[in-house]
């Protein structure tokens, strides 16, 4: 092995254990996810518990796994890359503990990374080119995120959900729809036969010029409506046509989209910037990087989506590091898991 410096990634911020080895020149050496998807499956969402068990069983065989993919070994890391936030606290323990043992048993640096500015890093690793400034919409299950990234350090929240995330509410609804877990690809599957201007679902926020957050909370509700009529019915219960099925599904991810791709043009007017970044793993959906794409092209905006495999959770988008540690940005042994997301802070005299 040359003398490049080695970065060992780790993520486990959800359902994901995943590690990766990448260069300071941002080559990949090395990637392995282990999804915990089938354990979740029969409870229609990731039951966080069982995810931060599974992370404690499966953290060091990953590890060892990757460091062997590459060829190399433990000695040969020159700095140690955890996501600590945000994301599960039982889930970021696991990694952060491993992490920090790592670093401490090998003398190594330790580097705490941010997991949503991670998910816009994966654009730039995909994209194998600088792609800051840009716009950054992360649209995952637990988040839905507009960033103005000055650069790979500077990232200031522009808008975010008030209520469910994205991917959460496909989720949510995949479950009223009697569809499997997890939703987002399902709904994507059963919309592909469904008319989406069957049901007219509202698109919160989306034409409130002071805003760019995003609420998908009553769209929810509104599905649920459509589904069982008024009253407190559960939705599960009601049989639906496959037709049914899916023109619900279709109108509703086409809601969804309408937001995400609504409020992400607009904050590039605001901005002034001529990129955007999209990852998370709401952006593997085939709807929305369409409808993305036809807008850029529209706008003469230059968009980078991140391949599937990098939008899911994975490690090689923890090569954000990288850039810390060329900034000379370190963390030290007290780096704790942090699982709340931060929000703006809220105005003076609200209590
Ligand atoms: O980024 P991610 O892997 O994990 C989190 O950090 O949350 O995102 C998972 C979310 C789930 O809610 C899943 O339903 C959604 O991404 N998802 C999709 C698609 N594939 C995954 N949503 C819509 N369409 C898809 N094709
Ligand atoms: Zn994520």
């Amino acid at each position: 092995m040359e003398s490049m410096p080695v970065f060992l990634t780790i993520e486990t911020t959800c359902d994901e254990t995943a590690a990766a080895l990448v260069t300071d020149q941002l080559q990949v050496l090395a990637s392995v996810v282990a999804s915990q998807d089938q354990l979740h499956q029969q409870y229609g969402g990731v039951v966080p518990e069982i995810a931060s068990r599974a992370h404690v069983e499966r953290i060091l065989p990953v590890i060892h796994e990757t460091i062997q993919r590459a060829g190399i070994n433990l000695t040969d890391i020159d700095a140690v890359a955890v996501a600590y936030t945000p994301g599960l606290a039982g889930s970021l323990l696991v990694g952060v503990t491993a992490a920090k043992t790592l670093a401490l048993a090998l003398g190594k640096p330790l580097i705490g990374i941010n997991h949503l500015q991670a998910h816009i890093y994966a654009c730039r690793m995909a994209a194998g080119k600088d792609v800051f400034p840009c716009v950054g919409l992360v649209v995952s299950g637990g988040h839905t995120c507009l960033y103005r990234c000055r650069d790979p350090l500077d990232f200031e929240l522009m808008g975010t959900t008030i209520d469910d995330a994205a991917g959460e509410a496909f989720d949510k609804v995949a479950a009223m729809l009697g569809l499997p877990y997890p939703g987002g690809p399902s709904i994507q599957r059963a919309a592909e036969k469904g008319n989406p201007h069957k049901y007219a679902f509202p698109r919160a926020l989306l034409d409130d010029p002071n805003t760019l957050d995003f609420s998908f909370s009553g769209l929810k509700t509104a599905v649920r409506y459509a589904i069982t009529g008024p009253g407190r019915h559960d939705p599960t219960q009601v049989k639906l046509s496959d037709q049914k099925v899916a023109d619900l599904a279709a109108s509703f991810q086409e809601a969804v989209v309408d937001c995400l791709v609504g409020k992400s043009f607009r904050a590039l007017e605001i901005t002034g910037f001529q990129r955007l970044c999209v990852g998370g793993g709401v952006a593997a959906n085939k709807r929305l990087r369409t409808r993305l794409e036809e807008e850029a092209t529209r706008r003469n905006v230059e968009l980078v989506i991140a391949p599937l495999k990098l939008c899911t959770d994975n490690a090689v988008m923890g090569a954000i590091a990288v850039e810390k540690w060329k900034a000379g940005m370190f963390d030290d042994l007290y780096l704790d898991a942090e699982p709340g997301v931060v929000r703006r802070p809220l105005p003076v005299g609200s209590g």
